[in-house]
């Protein structure tokens, strides 16, 4: 499980206070493609999300709703759910942190960390943000006392606490960050939080009281309080891993360690909003409990609209199921992963999604629809045995070019590499003349090899997209014959020879004639 092929992936988890918007979608379509596509190159795979429901935005919004925390997680995690199954997620594990076996692992953790001295308690006075879940020092505030990250109204608070050491862990994870440059991606980002550890590294203040706030697990050596919701949410990603088994000895308080299990996660996922505590906090506290950290953290851009930050506070969402609903899930994937370069920032457009739509529909789905047509002309829909032509070389090199961007995290790279092989496609047809070819029977070897060509290049294509659409590219590889997209490693002794192409719908029809449910 931990080993060299093993990938373990995660998204964040998200609130169980709002619905899914399309900057979770992206999140977790970047992780969904990562994670199909490891699979295809025969990769064990183990890919996590879920819901964060613990902390005083759930406890706020459950009140505002008029329910128990728990009924609208109980909501929240099913519509959550929902929206994966409808965006074709293929999550291995989906984990709520109100899971009796996260609860445990959580308790475990803070008890050895309690029984080793790397938690003290003590007064604290801070500035508090209720909608990041986040401390801020006076200094740190806007104007008006307000949030430095959101801009809202930031409380004062001041009551006794528990804080972890954090301080401690600065120069161990400045040396890490530089003795592994690519733990951190984009550079960009890994610069940013070089440059925060910079200045002096502060404890991190881990507890809430519960006269404040309920809903949180309790700190297993004192009742009055409950855990920061931050640090009860990024263990989740070690619960799902297996690694940590509750109940430790007195040699070992709190837990003992299970092998093999899924840590260490292979990578992070997640915005560059939640960079900070993913590449802080989060290492700090597996150095304190004695776990390995996590090989890679990428932080990807915000989904922007016009220039503002997409959010639901601001009322300026779009949503990827209703988008699916009319254009089909595998277009909205494509549309996300094929946009947006990984790490920066991409706006949303209904005009880009068209155009995209139309990539999808005039490039890809024009080439499928014409070989398909010419093989059943004029083969009787089977594709000839014939040995590949130029075209063939320019696959090869798509392939190659489309998993170099994929094991470099470059998605929107990889989904454009298997764009230009379609396009590529769309001009050796032309060029081939196929209709000119039928005309005449000396030419037959021409045509049976452009048209052997053709019908392999597209299945190479269902090979490269399924990651990003697996329904659509699962229809293109049954529309040439095969059961399902082959895996990559199949593609180089690919043979399409005598199979049976069947007629279908387009693949991608036109928008206008796709009509959206009532
Ligand atoms: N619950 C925390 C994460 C805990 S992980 C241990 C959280 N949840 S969230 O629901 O607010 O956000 C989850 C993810 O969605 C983050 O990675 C965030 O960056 C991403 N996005 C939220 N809005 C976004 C955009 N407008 N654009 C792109 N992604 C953004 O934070």
């Amino acid at each position: 499980m931990s080993g060299r092929e093993a990938r373990y992936l995660t998204t964040p988890i998200y609130y169980a206070t709002g619905e899914p918007h399309i900057g979770h979608a992206y999140t977790t379509v970047l992780c969904d493609a990562l994670a199909r596509y490891h699979r295809a190159a025969g990769r064990e795979v183990l890919f996590l999300t879920g819901t964060d429901e613990h902390g005083q935005k759930v406890q706020e919004e459950a009140a505002a709703r008029g329910l128990a925390p728990i009924e609208l997680c109980d909501r929240m995690a099913a519509v959550f759910q929902d929206a994966w199954k409808a965006l074709d997620i293929s999550y291995d594990r989906f984990i709520r942190t109100t899971e009796p076996q996260h609860v445990a692992v959580v308790r475990a953790v803070l008890e050895r960390l309690w029984a080793t001295g790397q938690i003290y308690r003590a007064q604290y006075r801070a500035w508090y943000c209720v909608h990041d879940e986040r401390f801020w020092t006076a200094k740190d505030l806007g104007p008006d006392n307000t949030c430095p990250d959101c801009g809202r109204p930031a409380r004062e608070i001041e009551e006794p606490n528990y804080f972890f050491r954090m301080s401690g862990y600065q120069e161990r994870l400045v040396r890490h960050i530089e003795e592994n440059p690519d733990w951190i991606v984009p550079q960009s980002r890994r610069n940013e939080i070089l440059g925060f550890l910079r200045q002096p590294l502060e404890d991190l203040c881990i507890s809430r009281p519960v006269s404040r706030l309920h809903w949180g697990i309790p700190l297993p050596f004192d009742q009055e309080f409950v855990t920061y919701v931050w640090v009860d949410a990024l263990f989740n990603y070690v619960t799902a891993s297996g690694i940590v088994v509750p109940d430790g000895s007195d040699d070992a308080p709190g837990f003992h360690t299970a092998e093999p299990s899924w840590w260490p996660a292979a990578l992070h996922i997640v915005g560059k909003d939640i960079l900070t505590t993913h590449a802080v906090y989060w290492p700090t506290l597996l150095m304190a409990a004695a776990l390995p950290l996590p090989r890679q953290i990428l932080a990807h851009g915000w989904w922007l609209a016009g220039t503002s930050k997409m959010s639901k506070s601001k009322g300026n969402v779009i949503d990827p199921l209703a988008l699916a609903r009319e254009h089909g899930s595998d277009a909205v994937r494509y549309y996300l992963l094929r946009e947006m370069t990984v790490g920066q920032d991409a706006t949303y457009t209904p005009e880009r999604f068209l155009s995209r739509y139309e990539e999808l529909a005039n490039v890809l789905g024009n080439l499928a629809n014409r070989a398909a047509s010419m093989i059943l002309r004029y083969r009787g829909g089977r594709v000839p045995d014939a040995p590949g032509s130029e075209l063939w070389a320019r696959t090869q090199q798509a392939v190659a070019a489309y998993r170099d961007a994929m094991e470099t995290l470059q998605l929107h790279d990889a989904a454009a590499a298997a764009m230009d092989l379609a396009r590529a496609g769309n001009g050796y047809v032309e060029e081939r003349a196929p209709w000119d070819l039928a005309r005449d029977p000396s030419r037959a070897a021409q045509l049976d090899e452009t048209l052997a060509t053709l019908a392999r290049t597209l299945v190479v294509l269902a090979a490269l997209l399924c990651a990003f659409m697996p329904g659509k590219m699962r229809e293109l590889a049954r529309r040439f014959g095969f059961d399902a997209a082959p895996r990559l490693h199949e593609l180089d002794s690919l043979s399409v020879a005598g199979r049976t192409v069947r007629k279908g719908p387009v693949l991608f029809p036109r928008p206008d004639l796709v009509r959206s449910e009532p």
